[in-house]
Formats: C-alpha cells, structure tokens, sequence
C-alpha cells in the first residue's frame, strides 16, 4: 500500500490538531457518550477472537473508552490496553471510564499516523478511517502496530471515501490490499443500518490475522 512521504506527510500533520479540535467541538456539545453509552457490536465479534495468546491490544481512535472498557473487562484484565485519540474531551472521558469500571489502561492524546507505539498483539480501529483523507497511510500504520500473529479489527463504512479522489484504497479494496501477504481472514461481514445507500449506512468489519 501507499506510504506517506512528501508534501501529503506535512499536510496531514498539519490536519492532527484540526481533528483533535473538530472531535472535542463534538464531543464537547452532544451529550456524553456521543456515540452512545454502549460499546460497539464489533467490539463483541472481537473478542471471539482474542484468547491467551493475546497480551497487549491498542485501540485507535478509542474515542470515550466504551469499547476498551468492554474488552478489558470481557478479558478478565488479561490484556494491557492502549487507547489513543486526538481529542482531549475523549481522552479524559476515556480515562474516567476506565477509572470508574476497574481498567488500567493507557491512554495517549495523538494522531494515530504520527505515532509510533510499538507493537501489539490485537490493534483495533472502529469507525475512525472516514476521517483520514489519506486512508491507506492510516491502515499501514496500524498495521505497523500489529505483532506477527496478532489480530487485526478493523470497523469502517464501506462507502465513506468511495468518491474521494484522495482515498487511493477504497473501502471495498480494503480487504484485498490487506490480506494479499499471508494474512488469515477470521471474520468479514457488513451490515446496512439504515437500509439505504449513503456513505454512512454500509458498515463493514473485517477481522485478519497477520502471518
Ligand atoms: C466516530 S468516533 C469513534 C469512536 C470509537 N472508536 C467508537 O467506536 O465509538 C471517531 C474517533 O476517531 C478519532 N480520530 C480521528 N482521527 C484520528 C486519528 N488520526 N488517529 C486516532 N484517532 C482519530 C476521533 O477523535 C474520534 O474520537
């Protein structure tokens, strides 16, 4: 996949704090949880997935911790969970979260792109790549978190970046980019929430073991 470099690398870093700012407008205005009290459905098709294996997990755009919280919990606190996330609403949010519900987690203010936190054994993403203009720099750098073996969990709507000129990877290529290279796909579905065809009804979660 296409790496960053160039004049995209300096206009996406420009872009963090822009986005760190637009999430804590969000977030700051609608009512705590914004994207609802719940941790996501995906969260709970992931953890199907992890066993004792599985000692460190990062979460990406972990937004206010419901799912971390979910999996550090559904794990029996087996696993060493990182969260990070431009916002600085989520993060505290996240942090509180965690605090009140029994996790240790480390939780880390940043664009995920720019940051290298070395590796995991699970890295899961839910629904943060329709942000990113540039969204194969962003999965390659998630995939640079994953430990060999380790388990990736990506949530993304199937059309956000379909008539973006930007986005080189589309959605819907994203599973053959990923898993040409001895990747082993574990699960794939993609459920329609409205019923419609707008970018935002189609999602899709793919789960993947790097080989
Ligand atoms: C729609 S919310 C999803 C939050 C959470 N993952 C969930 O499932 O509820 C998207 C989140 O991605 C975060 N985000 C956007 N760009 C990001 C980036 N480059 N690196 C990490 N997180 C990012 C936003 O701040 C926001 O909290």
């Amino acid at each position: 996949m296409q790496r960053l470099g160039g004049r995209s690398e300096i206009r996406s870093k420009a872009k963090t704090k822009e986005i760190g700012l637009a999430y804590d407008l969000i977030y700051s205005l609608g009512s705590a949880p914004v994207f609802g009290p719940r941790h996501r459905p995906e969260a709970e098709e992931l953890i199907r997935h992890i066993d004792e294996r599985h000692r460190t997990l990062l979460d990406v755009g972990c937004g206010e911790g419901q799912n971390l919280v979910f999996l550090a919990r559904g794990t029996n606190g087996t696993l060493s969970i990182t969260g990070i996330d431009p916002s600085r609403i989520a993060i505290s949010r996240a942090a509180k979260r965690a605090r009140e519900n029994g996790v240790t987690a480390t939780l880390i203010r940043g664009d995920s792109r720019h940051k290298r936190l070395g590796t995991f054994d699970v890295v899961a993403s839910f629904f943060v790549m329709h942000h990113i203009p540039h969204p194969e720099a962003f999965v390659c750098n998630i995939v640079d978190h994953l430990s060999p073996g380790g388990l990736l969990a990506l949530a993304y709507y199937l059309n956000a970046h379909a008539k973006r000129e930007s986005a080189v990877v589309k959605e819907a290529d994203l599973r053959s980019h990923l898993l040409g290279n001895g990747w082993e796909e574990l699960h794939y579905a993609e459920r329609n929430l409205a019923g419609g065809n707008n970018a935002y009804d189609m999602t899709a979660l793919l789960i993947a073991r790097r080989g």
